[in-house]
This record gives C-alpha cells, sequence and structure tokens, in this order.
C-alpha cells in the first residue's frame, strides 16, 4: 500500500488586495445576488465572469418547489455564456452569496456538480478559470483553476 497525497493551493486576500478588474467582478456578482430567486433556502447566491474579450457576464440561482430542479447561479451562469459566446475563454468567475435579511455576506463555495461544470468549461477551452470566492466581508479566496477544488477530477473517458 502507497499512501498518496495531493496537495491543493488557494490565495487568501483582502478585498483592496484585488486588481480593480477582479474587485468589479465581486462587486458584479453582488448586484446580481440581490435578484436571486431562492424562496426556499434564502441563500441569495451571485456569480458574475469576465471573459477573454472582456465582457462581463451575471447571474443569480434560479431556485424550484422540486428542490434538485433549481440552478446554481455559477451553472446556469455558465450555461448561458458557453451557449451565447461559444469562441470565447472565460477567464474569472467570482461567486459570492448572502441569506436573505443578512448584511454580511457569507461564506460561498462550489457545490460538486458546480465543480464538474467548470472543469468541462476550462477543457473546453484549454484554460484554467481563476476562481474568486467571497468569504465574508473582507476577504476572498482567489484559486487559480477548478483542479484546486477537485482533486482527482474526472475527464477523459478514453483513458
Ligand atoms: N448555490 C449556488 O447558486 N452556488 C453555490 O456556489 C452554492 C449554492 C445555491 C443553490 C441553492 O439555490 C442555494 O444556493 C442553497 O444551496
Amino acid at each position: 500500500m502507497k499512501k498518496v497525497t495531493e496537495t491543493v493551493e488557494m490565495e487568501e486576500l483582502l478585498l483592496q488586495e484585488l486588481s480593480a478588474a477582479e474587485l468589479h467582478l465581486i462587486q458584479r456578482a453582488q448586484e446580481i445576488s440581490k435578484r436571486a430567486y431562492a424562496p426556499y433556502s434564502n441563500f441569495h447566491v451571485g456569480a458574475a465572469l469576465v471573459l477573454e474579450n472582456g465582457e462581463v457576464f451575471q447571474s443569480s440561482n434560479q431556485e424550484n418547489v422540486s428542490f434538485p430542479t433549481g440552478v446554481c447561479a455559477e451553472r446556469l451562469l455558465l450555461g448561458y455564456v458557453g451557449a451565447n459566446n461559444p469562441d470565447l475563454a472565460p477567464l474569472t468567475l467570482a461567486i459570492v452569496a448572502q441569506r436573505a435579511g443578512e448584511e454580511d455576506w457569507a461564506e460561498v463555495s462550489p457545490c460538486g456538480v458546480c465543480r464538474q461544470t467548470i472543469n468541462e468549461v476550462e477543457n473546453r477551452f484549454n484554460r484554467p478559470i481563476t476562481l474568486l470566492l467571497l468569504r465574508n466581508k473582507n476577504q476572498v479566496l482567489r484559486i487559480r483553476g477548478i483542479k484546486e477544488l477537485l482533486p482527482l477530477k474526472f475527464d477523459n473517458l478514453n483513458k
């Protein structure tokens, strides 16, 4: 038996340490989170994505009374962007969340299905996507590609 370890890497920053473009993306995600449709979880998520041409798109989570039918903010966003801009690689994806009635930002991290979806988009464009996860008012995790959140990821049917 051989013990195998895999380490992951991420950067923890203060909001003021982000670039202006990264900060703008967080703000776009915060704005759109206010328009989430999340009457079942009351967890309002916002995601904003910048493409290689500089264009920014955004989405919130959209829930359903049949819970699994609801869609996470980032997966809805990646689907829309992939459908409408099939030739432009996404570069950076910001994700934020806030509980209804609370002023502080909640800690957020993409679910397993969204991680696999982000992986697919990275593979489609052969380029890692930088993730910015807002942790609270002032703190952000910057993650350089989904491999840091998805060790032993599945991405090849033929080997
Ligand atoms: N959710 C997202 O939209 N993105 C995440 O990264 C975490 C979870 C949504 C799904 C559901 O509508 C609500 O948050 C609670 O899980």
